[in-house]
């Protein structure tokens, strides 16, 4: 299976299916850390929702309409990044992410993300890539402003998440502020 080096041992790799045990045991390692903003843990909440979820996403692949991809550090699968929404027609995507707490702090998660950023603007011609986060959200907000995004503006209280509602903040960037980026990055 191919492999993108992300550096310092860590690796882009495609997530799927038939990874389910592998992909669950590391969504226990971190389900409480990743819990806190995003609802993931609990769309994978034993083997069979997590089979479903990682099905999800290779159905959003088959019909090029989403994308996901984990990251392994030193052989252990520690996070992922994803498009939970893919539109080619309309050249716009939603980028996402999550890490379980001992992959944090490294900058695992912000390379990755430039990698299937990369690939959406420069392989497939996308002009803008989006990032949803909840505003309590700040390790995410601070991944958004490393790749150069900038805030649009925010949903008040549109989600309502564990019983609290929640601002959603939309960042975004766009092909050719991306480009122009290029050399700083
Ligand atoms: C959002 C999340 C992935 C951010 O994780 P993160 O480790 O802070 O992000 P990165 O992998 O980009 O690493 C950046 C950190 O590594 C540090 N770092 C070290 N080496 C680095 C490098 N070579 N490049 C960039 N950053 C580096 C940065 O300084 C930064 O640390 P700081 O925030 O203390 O300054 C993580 O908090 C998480 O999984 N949260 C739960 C799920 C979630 O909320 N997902 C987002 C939904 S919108």
């Amino acid at each position: 299976m191919f492999a993108i080096s992300l550096g310092d041992g860590a690796e882009l790799r495609p997530l799927e299916p038939w990874q389910a045990e592998e992909f669950l045991a590391h969504i226990d390692r971190g389900r409480e850390y990743i819990g806190r903003h995003v609802g993931l843990p609990d769309v994978a909440a034993d083997l069979g929702s997590a089979r479903g979820w990682l099905q999800s996403y290779a159905d959003k692949a088959a019909t090029d309409t989403g994308r996901l991809y984990g990251i392994w550090l030193d052989g252990l699968l520690v996070g992922g990044v994803l498009f939970r929404v893919f539109d080619a027609g309309n050249g716009s995507c939603e980028a996402g992410c999550w890490l379980e707490p001992a992959a944090a702090g490294r900058g695992l998660v912000t390379r990755a993300v430039r990698v299937i950023i990369d690939w959406a603007i420069e392989e497939r011609g996308m002009h803008r890539v989006e990032w949803l986060v909840s505003s309590e959200n700040t390790p995410s907000i601070n991944v958004a402003k490393r790749l150069g995004m900038s805030r649009d503006g925010v949903q008040r209280e549109n989600h309502l998440y564990r019983g609290v509602r929640q601002n959603t903040e939309i960042w975004s960037v766009l092909a050719p502020e991306w480009r122009a980026a290029r050399g700083t990055r």
